[in-house]
């Protein structure tokens, strides 16, 4: 039978990167290609009591459904916490508990997007948004970005000349894939020159907490003066990403088309995972964990970047994160770095070719570096195995 799928389905088909990502599933592969967090730093004991006493405590009420909008206890504790750390005003009426900062992109697609629509974002971008976005079938236009975030004058000339903006679709900390973190100053600008404009900024932040070094610049949102910053959250890279736990905040106009979304969705997130995480936070010391992670990653950073700085040829250009899980990486232009990953997985070591980063002007030349997954043995292996493949390509 021929079957007749929906238009949007059929631009959806499995990606020529994400076949080549399979080959790292074998144990053997040294991969800096995934962007998953370290598994042994995830709180497990501590998550098994805190299950327990949930289930013990309040267990009818843990495997009850519960409201779209969250554990209010959640909800309220995310609100403080993103009031202490970014300098935002939101109260609980402001969060919504969603499955992971993913299904708030995928919901920014659906309540923002009509077919045609414009969605401008950083180049490179996040491959995952991208996709999410793609389901409403918009148009992406690409903003030029540098070392310190979006450029401002192609950003302010896009929005002087391209119709229909949705939205801005930015992520300001140790972004995925470059690891780059826009300066103070780029986001003032920023935010000047988009306050002009009847357009929403969605501002992912999964990393932003993940800083080994330098002073926190300031949110987006606590620059908003009418409104129209949405913060995406999620515990997955302070904590763990398994329990699916993440967030959108917003203003109650905007949020509450967020609520009806997620309700047609999937009524709510777990309302176990959401206690879960509600306890941990009450009986351990939250920041703690995230110290933990950061000490650990931050080593990683270095080794990969000393490796790197000692091994790979001087014709090849890599930025240095200050935090986040990842670094990019430009080989000479005439480069693609598809061929340097189809010889480096016959070596035993992967990354993810870059192109797919960008929804329209695609570098073959980059390619994405994840450094958060391995030890440090394995880090000073593996870009030894590919600088001795780009040696050779050279
Ligand atoms: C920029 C960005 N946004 C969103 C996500 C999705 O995270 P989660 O759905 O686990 O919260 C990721 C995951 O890597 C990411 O890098």
């Amino acid at each position: 039978m021929s079957v007749k799928f929906a238009s949007r389905v059929q631009q959806m088909e499995s990606s020529e990167i994400r076949e080549l990502l399979k080959l790292t599933e074998n144990p053997e592969v040294i991969s800096f290609a995934g962007g998953v967090p370290a598994p042994e730093l995830f709180p497990i004991n501590e998550l098994i009591q805190v299950t327990k006493e949930v289930l013990e405590e309040s267990g009818e009420q843990a495997l009850q459904y519960g409201t779209t909008e969250g554990f209010n206890p959640l909800r309220e504790k995310i609100a403080k916490r993103m009031n202490k750390k970014f300098k935002t005003n939101f109260g609980i009426e402001n969060i919504l508990i969603t499955n992971g900062s993913q299904q708030g992109l995928d919901f920014t697609g659906k309540i923002f997007l009509d077919q045609g629509d414009v969605v401008l974002c950083e180049s490179p971008t996040y491959l995952a948004a991208i996709n999410a976005f793609k389901a409403y079938e918009p148009r992406f236009v690409e903003v030029q970005s540098d070392d310190e975030g979006m450029r401002i004058d192609e950003l302010e000339s896009l929005l002087k000349t391209t119709q229909n903006v949705k939205f801005i679709y930015i992520v300001p900390d140790f972004q995925n894939p470059s690891g780059t973190s826009w300066s103070p100053e780029r986001r003032k600008q920023f935010m000047q020159v988009v306050k002009e404009y009847d357009v929403v900024v969605v501002e992912d932040s999964p990393y932003s907490e993940i800083r080994f070094e330098g002073a926190t610049p300031p949110s987006m949102k606590s620059m908003d003066e009418k409104g129209q910053v949405i913060c995406l959250g999620t515990f997955s890279k302070t904590f763990c990403p398994g329990l699916r736990i993440g967030w959108v905040a917003a203003e109650t106009n905007i949020l509450e088309k967020y609520i009806l979304v997620k309700q047609s969705a999937d009524l709510h997130t777990s309302t176990l995972n959401q206690r879960n995480i509600s306890r941990y936070m009450d009986s351990y010391d939250f920041d703690a964990n995230i110290d933990k992670i950061k000490e650990v990653y931050k080593k990683r950073r270095d080794i990969m970047l000393e490796a790197i700085e000692e091994e790979f040829p001087k014709e090849v250009r890599f930025t240095r994160p200050m935090g986040g899980l990842f670094l990019w990486v430009e080989l000479p232009e005439h480069m693609d770095a598809r061929d340097v990953f189809t010889k480096c997985i016959k070596n035993k070591v992967a990354f993810v070719p870059g192109e797919s980063f960008f929804p329209n002007n695609r570098k073959k030349n980059t390619l994405r570096l994840n450094y958060s997954n391995m030890p440090e043995d394995r880090i000073v292996e593996g870009i030894k195995r590919i600088a001795l493949v780009l040696r050779d390509l050279l």
